[in-house]
């Protein structure tokens, strides 16, 4: 951390004695004043709960300029990362801090591709499931289940452990949102399929029978793997914290991914992209771009607890970047599929625009995000919509245990302990139960 010249003095209006605080400042975005010690200094905490104003940690993986629409990853523009480069390149550059030279390229992809089978048992406690239960609730309950199966990398204190477990989470994703949909439909599972790209191999996991071969689609492959780069690391959001705070214990990485998972399912993250689709459903089948109008007034009616799914964003002032190429996707798809002409395609342009010229969201600067498109691009694929959340999971792992190996990683990390402002009843004597 670089010490700024610059210090910031507190001070309280009862006379209290004035505080000096360090402020540091990073690469990039806003420089951070270091409240470590207030308490012992003064006996107080500071109060924010959303995060609204406080820097959990120093990372090094990704920036977001949320009023340029700007998202880095290592430095390099999301744009250029979804145009030049494939998803593993991707993973590498955001695990090991550079994009791989060839022979690097080639031996990650090795060693990714060589740890996409998942032991078999894993069928076994897929069985006690519901089959019509939620993607998300099985994908909680396998990834959490791994840390059963790979006894030899859940200690996050040996860097070799924590390297390993990364390479089986990234490798193993795919097959596991792959048997949960199998799982759903009723279809064998298919095994993994070492000639494939990693986006290739996971297609045809979910959509290849053993009856007949099936052929990969390049732009159904390209667009699955740019979805991929787009999801796979946003700096401190609400599940990469949750793998932060979950892995800060000491768990081992599989339980803490699991947690992430967890987190990204509701509606307000992850699941934001089943619940865009979903929307743009229900407008449908209430009349289509006619109906716009009305839903927007709903949306605009803050009692009616109505929101435009896919649209704002708690750092995002700005365009989403990873919306601006989802459409870019998402023309390219319905293009291939001879879909040009898709209704929910054109209701969520006709939204889009409608929204983008309406003073509610034009001052709270609310923007479509990654999940307003993505959904369509996903059901063009063939993906259901309730497995659009675990497809989201499978994208953020990279992310995720990067993060969480960064933390463990830095010699002076401590388990995550927030505190609280009370507002409970002060100390009290229980009273014997007649008298309550
Ligand atoms: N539709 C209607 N109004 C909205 C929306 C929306 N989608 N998003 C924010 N607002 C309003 C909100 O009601 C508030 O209005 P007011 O100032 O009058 O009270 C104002 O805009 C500020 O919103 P906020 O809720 O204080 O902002 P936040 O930073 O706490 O929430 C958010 C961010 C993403 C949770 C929110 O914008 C939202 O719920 N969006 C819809 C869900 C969604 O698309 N989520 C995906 C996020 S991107 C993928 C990911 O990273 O997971």
């Amino acid at each position: 951390m670089k010490a700024s010249d610059t210090k910031a003095t507190l001070s309280f209006s009862n006379g209290g004695q004035p505080v000096d605080l360090p402020i540091y400042k990073g690469t990039l975005g806003p420089d951070v004043i270091d409240i470590r010690k207030l308490y012992a200094q003064t006996g107080m905490f500071t109060y924010d709960p959303g995060f609204m104003s406080t820097a959990s940690c120093e990372s090094a993986i990704t920036y977001i300029d949320g009023d340029k629409g700007e998202l880095l990853y290592r430095g390099y523009p999301i744009e250029q990362l979804a145009t030049n480069c494939d998803f593993l390149e991707t993973c590498h550059l955001l695990l090991y801090g550079e994009l791989p030279n060839a022979g690097q390229k080639a031996k990650f992809t090795d060693t990714v591709t060589h740890h996409t089978m998942v032991n078999e048992q894993m069928q076994f406690f897929l069985r006690g499931f519901r089959r019509d239960a939620h993607p998300m609730a099985i994908m909680t309950g396998l990834v959490g289940a791994l840390s059963a199966f790979y006894h030899d990398s859940t200690d996050i204190t040996n860097p070799k452990h924590r390297e390993i477990a990364a390479v089986r989470l990234i490798a193993k994703m795919p097959t596991l949102v792959a048997m949960a949909y199998k799982y759903t439909v009723g279809q064998p599972y298919m095994y993994p399929r070492n000639d494939l790209s990693y986006a290739g191999n996971f297609l045809h996991m979910m959509f290849a029978t053993p009856c007949e071969e099936y052929k990969v689609s390049p732009v159904l492959e390209r667009a699955l793997d740019r979805i991929f780069i787009l999801h796979a690391d946003h700096e401190q959001n609400a599940s990469t914290s949750t793998v932060r705070l979950c892995g800060s214990s000491g768990t081992n990485p599989f339980a803490a991914i699991a947690a992430g998972v967890a987190c990204l399912w509701g509606p307000a993250h992850g699941g934001a992209n089943e619940a865009a689709l979903n929307m743009l459903y229900d407008i449908q089948k209430a009349g289509g771009v006619d109906k716009i109008g009305e839903f927007i007034k709903q949306v605009k009616d803050k009692n009616s607890n109505v929101k435009l799914m896919g649209f704002g964003h708690r750092v995002y002032k700005n365009y989403d970047p990873r919306a601006k190429l989802m459409q870019e996707t998402c023309r390219e798809v319905l293009g291939e599929l001879g879909l040009e002409n898709d209704p929910l395609f054109k209701l969520a342009m006709a939204l889009e625009k409608i929204a983008l010229e309406d003073e509610y969201f034009v001052s709270r600067k609310l923007y479509p995000n990654v999940d307003f498109y993505s959904g369509i691009v996903q059901r063009a694929i063939g993906i259901p919509v309730p497995l659009f959340t675990a497809i989201f999971a499978l994208a953020r792992t990279v992310g995720w245990i990067a993060q969480l190996n960064e933390m463990i990683g830095d010699p002076d990390y401590k388990i995550g302990r927030p505190r609280q402002l009370f507002e409970g009843s002060p100390k009290r004597d229980v009273k014997p139960i007649s008298a309550r």
